[in-house]
């Protein structure tokens, strides 16, 4: 039932393809890939190349997390690329019907994501239209941030409205997910967590991600 998407930005880059091996066989679902442009957050990480590079070594879906500017500009290239979820956010969207449109027209699971400080108001004209929403439990930029606690009253809001508007759409959190701050996600009803740090620092992989899926 519920998913755990490690996110390789706390990973060793410089030995990628094993890093994401390793913690598939650990039993995670997804892969997380934080894409960033250094404009919509204030940090660049990876693109397209790493995607593509990835996607023969992934056996679970890639879940793209796209925190840029101009999305629409990219989604085709990130889907070529085997990204089987992309996410974009709702600050960076400003027709978000087309946006979530192009993605499905690639064939692509389609995510929103709202920052900690964008009511969920935001994203309720989109909700029925969309396979997953990532709700940020810190300001995207960085891996190894604290959890912002008080998102877990947005986690609910969206998972009541989900139930009437789109019951099978994937609640998903983002940002300070461990052992702990997963089980209060899972409780607000989130299905899909996703971790960085406390995945890829932990000595025993495996035992992290069984933990954060409770
Ligand atoms: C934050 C990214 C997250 C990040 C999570 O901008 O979107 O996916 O990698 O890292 P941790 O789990 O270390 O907070
Ligand atoms: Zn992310």
């Amino acid at each position: 039932m519920v998913k755990v998407a490690p996110s390789i930005l706390a990973s060793d880059f410089s030995k990628l393809g094993e890093e994401v091996r390793d913690v598939i066989n650990g039993g995670a679902d997804y892969i997380h890939v934080d894409v960033m442009d250094g404009h919509f957050v204030p940090n660049i990480s990876i693109g397209v190349p790493v995607v593509e590079a990835l996607k023969p070594v992934s056996n679970v879906p890639l879940d793209v997390h796209l925190m840029i500017e101009n999305p629409d500009q990219y989604i085709p290239q990130f889907a070529n690329a085997g990204a089987d979820i992309i996410t974009v956010h709702i600050e960076a969207s400003p027709h978000i019907h087309r946006t979530i449109q192009l993605i499905k027209d690639q064939g692509v699971r389609a995510g929103v994501a709202i920052n900690p400080g964008t009511p969920v108001e935001m994203i309720a004209p989109i909700l029925a239209d969309v396979d997953l929403v990532l709700l940020m439990t810190v300001n995207p930029g960085f891996g190894g941030q604290s959890f912002i606690d008080r998102v877990t009253d947005k986690i609910q809001d969206v998972y009541k409205s989900a139930q009437e508007i789109n019951p099978t759409v994937e609640i998903e959190v983002d940002g300070g997910i461990n052992e702990e701050t997963a089980k209060l996600c899972r409780e607000a009803g989130a299905n899909v967590l996703v971790a960085g740090s406390s995945v890829y620092k932990s000595e025993q992989r495996n035992l992290a991600i069984e933990a954060i899926r409770g």
